[in-house]
Protein backbone atom coordinates (compact mmCIF):
# COMPACT_ATOMS: atom_id res chain seq x y z
CA UNK A 1 0.00 0.00 0.00
CA UNK A 2 1.17 3.52 -0.78
CA UNK A 3 2.23 5.95 1.48
CA UNK A 4 -0.99 7.99 0.80
CA UNK A 5 -3.57 5.15 1.35
CA UNK A 6 -1.75 4.02 4.56
CA UNK A 7 -2.10 7.45 5.93
CA UNK A 8 -5.93 7.49 4.70
CA UNK A 9 -6.49 4.55 6.24
CA UNK A 10 -5.25 5.06 9.83
CA UNK A 11 -6.66 8.40 10.30
CA UNK A 12 -10.07 6.41 9.10
CA UNK A 13 -9.29 4.15 12.15
CA UNK A 14 -8.63 6.93 14.37
CA UNK A 15 -11.99 8.83 13.39
CA UNK A 16 -13.64 5.69 13.89
CA UNK A 17 -12.78 4.97 17.12
CA UNK A 18 -12.68 8.19 18.51
CA UNK A 19 -16.72 8.57 17.15
CA UNK A 20 -17.03 5.02 19.24
CA UNK A 21 -15.47 6.15 22.53
CA UNK A 22 -16.33 9.78 22.56
CA UNK A 23 -19.19 10.96 20.21
CA UNK A 24 -19.11 13.00 17.42
CA UNK A 25 -19.25 16.76 18.91
CA UNK A 26 -15.59 15.83 20.83
CA UNK A 27 -14.30 14.39 17.32
CA UNK A 28 -14.75 17.34 15.02
CA UNK A 29 -13.37 19.62 17.97
CA UNK A 30 -10.47 16.88 17.94
CA UNK A 31 -9.96 16.33 14.14
CA UNK A 32 -10.00 20.62 14.04
CA UNK A 33 -7.48 20.86 16.23
CA UNK A 34 -5.03 18.09 14.47
CA UNK A 35 -6.03 19.95 10.60
CA UNK A 36 -4.68 23.17 13.09
CA UNK A 37 -1.31 21.39 14.11
CA UNK A 38 -1.15 19.94 10.90
CA UNK A 39 -1.10 23.29 9.10
CA UNK A 40 1.43 24.99 12.17
CA UNK A 41 3.90 22.24 11.79
CA UNK A 42 3.81 22.59 8.33
CA UNK A 43 4.40 26.21 7.98
CA UNK A 44 7.34 25.79 10.32
CA UNK A 45 8.95 22.97 8.02
CA UNK A 46 8.25 20.67 11.08
CA UNK A 47 7.97 17.00 8.94
CA UNK A 48 5.31 15.47 11.54
CA UNK A 49 1.95 14.48 9.69
CA UNK A 50 2.94 11.25 8.00
CA UNK A 51 0.72 8.59 9.91
CA UNK A 52 2.92 5.13 10.14
CA UNK A 53 2.00 1.59 11.09
CA UNK A 54 4.64 -0.27 12.83
CA UNK A 55 3.00 -3.65 12.76
CA UNK A 56 3.33 -2.91 8.05
CA UNK A 57 7.18 -1.12 8.96
CA UNK A 58 7.86 -3.89 11.09
CA UNK A 59 6.31 -6.96 10.45
CA UNK A 60 8.41 -9.74 12.21
CA UNK A 61 9.75 -7.50 15.16
CA UNK A 62 8.49 -9.05 18.77
CA UNK A 63 7.46 -5.74 19.61
CA UNK A 64 5.25 -4.32 16.86
CA UNK A 65 1.97 -6.41 17.72
CA UNK A 66 1.64 -4.63 20.72
CA UNK A 67 2.67 -0.91 19.07
CA UNK A 68 0.53 2.00 18.28
CA UNK A 69 0.85 3.65 14.81
CA UNK A 70 2.57 7.09 14.59
CA UNK A 71 0.39 10.03 15.14
CA UNK A 72 1.99 12.97 16.76
CA UNK A 73 1.81 15.02 20.07
CA UNK A 74 -1.15 18.39 20.12
CA UNK A 75 1.33 20.99 20.24
CA UNK A 76 -1.37 23.33 22.41
CA UNK A 77 -2.06 20.32 25.15
CA UNK A 78 1.51 19.52 25.53
CA UNK A 79 3.37 22.72 26.18
CA UNK A 80 0.52 22.83 29.12
CA UNK A 81 1.16 19.62 30.43
CA UNK A 82 5.30 20.36 30.60
CA UNK A 83 4.32 23.69 31.74
CA UNK A 84 3.54 21.69 34.72
CA UNK A 85 7.12 20.59 35.62
CA UNK A 86 9.04 22.54 37.81
CA UNK A 87 12.55 23.02 37.02
CA UNK A 88 12.63 21.33 33.80
CA UNK A 89 16.37 21.74 33.89
CA UNK A 90 17.14 19.30 36.35
CA UNK A 91 15.65 16.25 34.33
CA UNK A 92 16.38 14.08 31.42
CA UNK A 93 13.87 14.41 28.79
CA UNK A 94 12.95 11.13 27.04
CA UNK A 95 10.01 10.18 24.85
CA UNK A 96 9.38 6.32 24.78
CA UNK A 97 8.10 6.24 21.18
CA UNK A 98 9.46 9.27 19.83
CA UNK A 99 8.30 9.08 16.42
CA UNK A 100 9.13 12.08 14.19
CA UNK A 101 10.49 13.46 17.07
CA UNK A 102 7.68 16.60 17.35
CA UNK A 103 7.71 16.30 21.39
CA UNK A 104 11.35 16.34 21.66
CA UNK A 105 11.76 20.17 19.43
CA UNK A 106 8.47 20.74 21.51
CA UNK A 107 10.28 20.06 25.15
CA UNK A 108 13.29 22.30 23.91
CA UNK A 109 11.36 25.26 24.41
CA UNK A 110 10.94 24.84 28.15
CA UNK A 111 15.14 24.45 29.59
CA UNK A 112 15.83 20.75 29.53
CA UNK A 113 18.99 20.30 28.92
CA UNK A 114 19.08 16.55 27.76
CA UNK A 115 16.63 15.59 25.15
CA UNK A 116 16.16 11.98 24.05
CA UNK A 117 13.77 10.01 21.78
CA UNK A 118 13.54 5.85 21.76
CA UNK A 119 12.30 5.01 18.14
CA UNK A 120 12.12 1.35 16.81
CA UNK A 121 10.73 2.15 13.30
CA UNK A 122 13.75 3.45 11.02
CA UNK A 123 11.92 5.31 8.83
CA UNK A 124 10.17 7.43 11.74
CA UNK A 125 14.07 7.76 13.07
CA UNK A 126 15.56 9.28 9.87
CA UNK A 127 12.30 11.57 9.65
CA UNK A 128 13.26 12.59 13.40
CA UNK A 129 16.99 13.16 12.61
CA UNK A 130 16.07 15.33 9.76
CA UNK A 131 13.50 17.41 11.83
CA UNK A 132 17.01 17.65 14.90
CA UNK A 133 19.05 18.91 12.11
CA UNK A 134 16.67 21.55 10.89
CA UNK A 135 15.59 22.84 14.47
CA UNK A 136 18.38 22.54 16.81
CA UNK A 137 20.71 25.61 15.35
CA UNK A 138 17.76 27.62 17.55
CA UNK A 139 19.22 25.25 20.84
CA UNK A 140 22.97 25.67 20.76
CA UNK A 141 23.17 24.15 24.66
CA UNK A 142 20.58 21.34 23.91
CA UNK A 143 21.82 17.60 23.25
CA UNK A 144 19.58 15.82 21.58
CA UNK A 145 19.62 12.25 20.62
CA UNK A 146 17.81 9.70 18.59
CA UNK A 147 17.86 5.94 19.82
CA UNK A 148 16.61 3.68 17.23
CA UNK A 149 16.05 0.83 19.27
CA UNK A 150 13.34 -1.08 20.72
CA UNK A 151 12.62 1.27 24.57
CA UNK A 152 13.14 -2.77 26.46
CA UNK A 153 16.40 -3.40 24.43
CA UNK A 154 18.79 0.08 25.99
CA UNK A 155 20.08 1.24 29.13
CA UNK A 156 18.36 3.95 30.73
CA UNK A 157 20.98 7.09 32.49
CA UNK A 158 19.92 6.95 36.34
CA UNK A 159 19.29 10.70 36.17
CA UNK A 160 16.18 11.83 37.48
CA UNK A 161 13.94 11.75 33.81
CA UNK A 162 10.79 13.09 32.55
CA UNK A 163 9.38 10.52 30.55
CA UNK A 164 6.28 11.23 28.28
CA UNK A 165 4.57 8.63 26.15
CA UNK A 166 2.13 9.55 24.58
CA UNK A 167 -0.44 6.13 23.63
CA UNK A 168 2.52 4.48 22.21
CA UNK A 169 1.56 0.48 23.33
CA UNK A 170 -0.68 -1.71 24.71
CA UNK A 171 -0.86 -2.68 28.42
CA UNK A 172 1.72 -5.71 27.68
CA UNK A 173 4.16 -4.11 26.90
CA UNK A 174 3.29 -1.40 29.38
CA UNK A 175 4.57 -3.73 32.10
CA UNK A 176 7.91 -3.55 30.81
CA UNK A 177 7.89 -0.08 30.62
CA UNK A 178 6.77 0.03 34.47
CA UNK A 179 8.96 -2.14 35.97
CA UNK A 180 11.98 0.13 33.97
CA UNK A 181 10.42 2.91 35.32
CA UNK A 182 10.00 1.99 38.67
CA UNK A 183 14.15 1.79 38.89
CA UNK A 184 14.01 5.23 38.80
CA UNK A 185 11.81 5.78 41.60
CA UNK A 186 14.57 6.66 43.72
CA UNK A 187 15.60 9.95 41.26
CA UNK A 188 12.30 11.37 41.17
CA UNK A 189 11.37 11.05 37.76
CA UNK A 190 8.41 11.81 36.07
CA UNK A 191 5.75 9.34 34.27
CA UNK A 192 3.40 11.61 31.54
CA UNK A 193 1.14 9.14 29.79
CA UNK A 194 -1.25 10.79 26.87
CA UNK A 195 -3.81 8.10 26.90
CA UNK A 196 -5.34 9.10 23.12
CA UNK A 197 -7.95 6.71 22.92
CA UNK A 198 -8.94 6.71 26.37
CA UNK A 199 -7.79 2.95 26.99
CA UNK A 200 -7.58 1.40 30.46
CA UNK A 201 -4.14 0.63 31.22
CA UNK A 202 -4.12 -1.51 34.13
CA UNK A 203 0.08 -1.61 34.39
CA UNK A 204 0.33 1.57 35.35
CA UNK A 205 -1.85 1.16 37.99
CA UNK A 206 0.76 -0.16 40.23
CA UNK A 207 2.74 3.28 40.15
CA UNK A 208 -0.59 4.77 42.37
CA UNK A 209 1.41 3.76 45.35
CA UNK A 210 4.58 5.25 44.81
CA UNK A 211 3.54 8.68 43.12
CA UNK A 212 1.34 11.40 43.17
CA UNK A 213 -1.42 10.44 40.83
CA UNK A 214 -3.24 13.51 38.51
CA UNK A 215 -5.15 13.83 35.32
CA UNK A 216 -5.18 17.04 33.02
CA UNK A 217 -8.04 17.07 30.37
CA UNK A 218 -6.88 19.87 27.76
CA UNK A 219 -9.94 20.31 25.26
CA UNK A 220 -10.14 16.00 25.73
CA UNK A 221 -6.61 15.25 25.31
CA UNK A 222 -6.03 13.43 28.31
CA UNK A 223 -2.55 13.32 30.40
CA UNK A 224 -2.32 10.75 32.99
CA UNK A 225 0.92 12.12 35.13
CA UNK A 226 2.81 10.07 37.60
CA UNK A 227 5.02 12.35 39.95
CA UNK A 228 7.46 12.09 42.78
CA UNK A 229 6.30 12.44 46.00
CA UNK A 230 9.07 14.13 47.13
CA UNK A 231 8.10 17.12 44.57
CA UNK A 232 4.97 17.94 46.38
C1 LIG B 1 1.49 7.74 19.01
S1 LIG B 1 3.17 7.73 18.50
C2 LIG B 1 3.85 9.03 19.50
C3 LIG B 1 4.92 9.86 18.80
C4 LIG B 1 5.61 10.92 19.63
N1 LIG B 1 5.92 10.47 20.96
C5 LIG B 1 4.77 12.16 19.74
O1 LIG B 1 4.17 12.31 20.79
O2 LIG B 1 4.71 12.97 18.80
C6 LIG B 1 3.77 6.22 19.30
C7 LIG B 1 5.15 5.77 18.78
O3 LIG B 1 5.65 4.72 19.62
C8 LIG B 1 6.49 3.90 18.82
N2 LIG B 1 6.69 2.61 19.52
C9 LIG B 1 5.77 1.66 19.79
N3 LIG B 1 6.32 0.59 20.41
C10 LIG B 1 7.64 0.89 20.58
C11 LIG B 1 8.75 0.18 21.15
N4 LIG B 1 8.60 -1.05 21.67
N5 LIG B 1 9.96 0.79 21.19
C12 LIG B 1 10.12 2.02 20.64
N6 LIG B 1 9.13 2.73 20.04
C13 LIG B 1 7.90 2.18 20.02
C14 LIG B 1 5.68 3.78 17.52
O4 LIG B 1 6.49 3.35 16.45
C15 LIG B 1 5.15 5.22 17.37
O5 LIG B 1 6.02 5.99 16.57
Amino acid sequence: MNTFLSNLKIRIESVILALLKRGPVKTIELIMMALKDEREDRKKGLLAHDFIDPRKELPHHPSSIHANYYQPIRTDSFLKILAIIPDPNSFRFVDIGAGTGKALILAADFGFKEISGVEFVPKLCEIARQNIERFSSKYPDIKFEIIEEDFRNITYSDKPTVFLLNDPFDNEMMMEFVSIFKKFERNHSWLIYKNVNLRSMPALRSLDTSHFYKTYDFDGNLFEVWSPRSSR
